[in-house]
């Protein structure tokens, strides 16, 4: 399991809206309906306002798809926690910015370890902190939202950041957006250059995740 080369639009179903008693099947319900990516919301309660899982259920879940595990650290320690989620069977693994002092080692760390890294900005953070750093990265992830719950409203002053990033890292590094994305906010962040798509209530949400999962297609077209 890799993350698809840049070029392509995805859709990464974010499963924070999810039931959190069935993730498996809920997971299984998103594969069939054809996307590549699951994106694993991690919060550690410090760095964001909620608490989400850890390794553990990564791992149990690893058992059950064979989606890419597009995984979301938002932890004030990623560099302590990262190898745990690449044991239990991450793929892509994204820290934030904001607390990490050395993030072309952990960059490097990663790739190391086998999988894709990823950097991730807040609403707040500056496009310059990650200049030198996100042409480093297979995907840089924009928050739309501050972090921390599903369900909020698409910021677009920090979905704007997305055409300064673009124009960074050039064509083939994915830009991942995240936070309030749905079929209305879908055509704004792909004409920035947005090519991956995470969307938690605007599939979770919904009853019918293949229609949901259909209208963002559409909307990005
Ligand atoms: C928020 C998480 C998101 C969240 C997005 O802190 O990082 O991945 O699930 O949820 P929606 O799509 O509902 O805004
Ligand atoms: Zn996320």
């Amino acid at each position: 399991m890799q993350l698809p080369k840049a070029g392509t639009i995805e859709i990464a179903p974010s499963v924070l809206s999810a039931d959190f008693a069935n993730l498996a099947s809920e997971i299984k319900q998103v594969e069939q309906a054809g996307v590549k990516i699951i994106h694993l919301d991690v919060m550690d309660g410090h760095f964001v306002p909620n608490i989400t899982f850890g390794p553990p259920i990564v791992a149990k879940l690893r058992k059950y798809s064979t989606l890419v595990f597009d995984t979301h650290l938002m932890i004030t320690d990623p560099e302590k926690y990262a190898p745990r989620f690449v044991e239990a069977g991450a793929n892509h693994i994204t820290f934030h910015i904001e607390v990490v002092n050395k993030p072309e080692r952990l960059i490097k760390e990663l790739h190391n370890m086998g999988v894709t890294a990823g950097i991730c900005l807040n609403p707040e953070t500056p496009v310059d902190d990650i200049k030198k750093v996100a042409p480093l990265c297979d995907m840089v992830l924009v928050m739309t939202v501050h972090p921390g719950f599903g369900g909020q409203a698409f910021m677009p002053d920090a979905a704007e950041k997305i055409k300064a990033i673009r124009s960074i890292v050039g064509p083939a590094v994915r830009v991942e957006v995240d936070g309030g994305i749905d079929p209305e906010t879908t055509p704004v962040v792909v004409s920035y250059g947005a090519d991956t798509l995470v969307a938690g209530n605007a599939i979770f949400g919904e009853s019918d995740r293949l229609a949901a999962i259909e209208a963002i297609r559409t909307a990005a077209k």
